[in-house]
């Protein structure tokens, strides 16, 4: 017999509601009911990080979370950060730029990673870069692309 709840949450600004199963992890709940796909699922056992959704405003696994626990919470995905479907965001036009996407399967969760680093702090470190990196795995840049995009975006001057 299945457990069913109803959860509501606030996913990129819009109150959305679903209806799951009490085992269903979140990032199942965002492909598969909420239609959005830009949130891989890789290993399924929180190590690749291509799940990585943000969970009032801090990284989580989408794997690894119940969807019944980001009930009455706010969540962002990787869609929420372009302002829209013409424009990318400042981070993502650096990755651009310095070849920090091949693929992309694992960009989704590593551009939400680094949103937060870099909400907390701007002009991150070559290390600290690094450090925000490595809960995530890339089988394609060989992450320097993505090193220098970010040193790229830390040294620019800020947004108006
Ligand atoms: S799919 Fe969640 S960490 Fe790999
Ligand atoms: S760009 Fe292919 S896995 Fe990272």
């Amino acid at each position: 017999m299945t457990d069913r709840r109803v959860i509501t949450l606030t996913v990129n600004g819009q109150p959305r509601e679903a209806t799951v199963d009490v085992r269903t992890t979140l990032v199942d709940v965002l492909r598969e009911q909420l239609r959005l796909t830009g949130t891989h699922v890789g290993c399924e056992h929180g190590v690749c990080g291509a799940c990585t959704v943000l969970l009032d405003g801090e990284p989580v696994r989408g794997c690894l979370l119940l969807a019944v626990q980001a009930d009455r919470r706010r969540v962002e995905t990787v869609e929420s950060l372009a302002p829209d479907a013409a424009h990318l965001n400042a981070l993502q036009t650096e990755f651009v730029r310095h070849h920090g996407v091949q693929c992309g399967f694992c960009t989704g969760g590593i551009l939400m990673s680094l949103t937060a680093a870099l909400r907390d702090n701007p002009r991150p470190s070559e290390a600290e870069i690094r450090e925000t990196l490595a809960g995530h795995l890339c089988r394609c840049t060989g992450y320097q692309g993505m090193v220098d995009a970010v040193l790229a975006l830390a040294a620019s001057p800020p947004a108006r």
